[in-house]
């Protein structure tokens, strides 16, 4: 088996998913204490900010470097990928890395917005507040729309991607796989 996702890696990606959760959930009033947002919230903040660094020092197929591919590159994939032809790829497929960037992009964005309206200065400031809670359904359509690619390319590929992002390995690279 080919190890692709690192520890670091795996870790930051279900602390997201947790925390994400906790900060969400914590606005519905249905259990999880109002008081938890602003944790959960740093916490989102604190694993966006590690996982962008690790994507300029980290190992090769968490390098930004390594999967984020040009607009031409994203679309004949899509073309690809409509027609049921899509390659494998071993580390992100192009659509799935621009769908990390808007991930980390909106998550950083509202955690950002969420720590200004703590401040002295923007407290109770209303457009910050709307932005705050748009990009929050903006990133759960988002997240939709990830858990739906993660599934697609699991069936279409016969791979179980989530287990890979548990223990970090997927079956080796064969003849057409894209490295
Ligand atoms: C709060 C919700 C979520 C956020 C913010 C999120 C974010 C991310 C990010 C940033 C990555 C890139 C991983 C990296 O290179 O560091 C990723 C990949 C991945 N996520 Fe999520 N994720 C979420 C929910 C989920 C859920 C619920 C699942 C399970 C169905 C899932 C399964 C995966 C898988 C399998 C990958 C690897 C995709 C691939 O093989 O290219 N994610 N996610
Ligand atoms: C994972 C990241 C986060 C998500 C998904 C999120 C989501 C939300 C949502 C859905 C609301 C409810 C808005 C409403 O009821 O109208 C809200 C409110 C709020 N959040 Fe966050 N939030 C996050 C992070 C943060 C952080 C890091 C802070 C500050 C440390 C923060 C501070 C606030 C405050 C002060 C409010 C109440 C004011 C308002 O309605 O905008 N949030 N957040």
């Amino acid at each position: 088996m080919n190890r692709v996702w690192d520890p670091l890696v795996r870790l930051l990606h279900w602390t997201l998913v947790g925390a994400v959760t906790i900060a969400w959930t914590s606005t519905l009033h249905i259990g999880v204490p109002g008081h938890w947002h602003e944790t959960a919230g740093f916490v989102a903040m604190g694993a966006v900010a590690l996982r962008v660094l690790w994507g300029f020092v980290g190992p090769r197929h968490a390098r930004f470097a390594s999967f984020v591919r040009g607009p031409l590159p994203t679309l004949s994939y899509l073309k690809l990928m409509r027609r049921g032809q899509a390659p494998r790829y071993i580390g992100h497929n192009p659509l799935g890395a621009w769908m990390v960037l808007a991930l980390l992009l909106t998550l950083g964005t509202i955690t950002f917005i969420g720590w200004l309206q703590t401040t002295d200065e923007f407290w109770g400031s209303e457009p910050l507040e709307a932005m705050h809670t748009v990009l929050a359904w903006g990133l759960l359509a988002l997240i939709a729309l990830h858990v739906m690619g993660v599934v697609h390319t699991s069936v279409h590929q016969r791979e179980n991607l989530v287990r890979a992002m548990l223990n970090g390995r997927k079956r080796p690279k064969q003849a057409g796989d894209v490295d």
